[in-house]
């Protein structure tokens, strides 16, 4: 059956909103401007440092960088002092994104346990203090993403769900797991009912949104404003396109082509070599190419070559050959693959 759930979120009026995650060195430049084409509303950077921001940190500032074609773009940002984070916040206002996110979920040690990401689940006043001086500092819609609470038997998701509604925020992202569980075990999407009922908050429900029936699912049962998609986007940008068709349409849709899969492979590496250079450009591919190309018969020759690579144009080459290999038309049978 189709679905239509309206959301508005940081001024724009999204129907059935699937949104790319930030997550670290895979949500930069040329893996936004794909979800984006292939259906994601709003794709969001990695997070960045706001303390590397203030101290004019080239690594934290090459984050910030955007272009036209993968806007609505949210800029991500963590720290665990208010003062912090509202300077960082106005820099990269400055970059003009379309919003501003605050990562109030990061669970790796080295920040929750500075009291950044979701060190702030530890201490809710500084929260609502980060929450309230971002919003209050840039003129730009700022939403928030965090977690159901440190640990399992410390959840206090509700209590922040409450909280936030009137610190200025527009919107609340639930990563459904604990601090302690990283990004293992299930998701627990029986929360978000829940935080409906508390906030007034759009709510954006992250965590285990892996295919599009899982996406339908997701707003089917949990009454969310929209879905968060982070693995499940990792060599698999189509997953938005299938997302909104399924809740379009109540189909699902056939899966990407050979052609697709050599085509995104071949953007992503010539865009990243654009941006950032060749070394990097096919040390970044590398983390992209097994899951983009996983779906076909590479064979052990194509799989030695692809790996063992050290140019665009020695990757772009074999990327071709492999094209042509897999696309022979057979005059009665059709392409030898999809
Ligand atoms: C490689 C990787 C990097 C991540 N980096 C970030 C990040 O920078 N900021 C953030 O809020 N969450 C980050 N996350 C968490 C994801 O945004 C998301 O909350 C989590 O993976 C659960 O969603 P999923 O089940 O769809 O993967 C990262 C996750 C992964 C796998």
């Amino acid at each position: 059956m189709p679905f239509a759930r309206h959301t508005r979120l940081a001024g724009l009026d999204l129907e059935n909103a699937a949104l790319l995650a930030p997550m670290e060195d895979v949500s930069d430049i040329p893996f936004r401007r794909i979800c984006r084409r292939l259906g994601a509303d709003v794709a969001y950077t990695e997070f960045v440092n706001a303390d590397g921001l203030i101290r004019d940190s080239a690594k934290a500032l090459r984050k910030l960088e955007l272009t036209g074609d993968e806007r609505p773009v949210g800029i991500q940002i963590y720290g665990g002092s208010t003062e912090a984070m509202v300077e960082a916040a106005k820099i990269a206002a400055a970059r003009e994104p379309d919003l501003i996110d605050i990562n109030a979920g990061c669970w790796v040690p080295k920040v929750a346990q500075h009291g950044a990401g979701a060190g702030l689940l530890r201490n809710l006043g500084a929260m609502i203090d980060v929450a309230t001086g971002v919003a209050q500092a840039v003129d730009l819609p700022v939403t928030l993403k965090t977690r159901l609470g440190w640990d399992a038997d410390s959840i206090c998701i509700l209590d922040v769900a409450r909280r936030l509604a009137d610190c200025g925020i527009q919107a609340l992202t639930i990563h459904c797991r604990v601090r302690t569980q990283g990004h293992q075990g299930e998701a627990d999407w029986s929360w978000v009912a829940r935080i409906k009922e508390v906030t007034p908050l759009p709510v954006i429900l992250n965590g285990d949104v892996n295919c599009a029936e899982a996406a339908e699912r997701a707003f089917e049962t949990t009454g969310c404003d929209g879905v968060m998609i982070a693995r499940g986007a990792i060599g698999n940008p189509w997953i938005f396109r299938e997302v909104k068709h399924r809740l379009a349409t109540g189909e699902p849709l056939p899966p990407p082509t050979t052609e697709e899969r050599i085509d995104v492979t071949r953007e992503h590496l010539e865009t990243t070599a654009e941006l950032r250079g060749e070394r990097a450009a096919i040390a970044d591919i590398r983390r992209h190419l097994g899951l983009y190309l996983k779906e076909l018969p590479l064979g052990k020759a194509f799989r030695g070559e692809l790996a063992h690579a050290r140019t665009v144009e020695a990757m772009t080459t074999t990327l071709e050959r492999l094209r042509d290999k897999l696309l022979i038309v057979d005059p009665v049978e059709g392409p030898t693959t999809t």
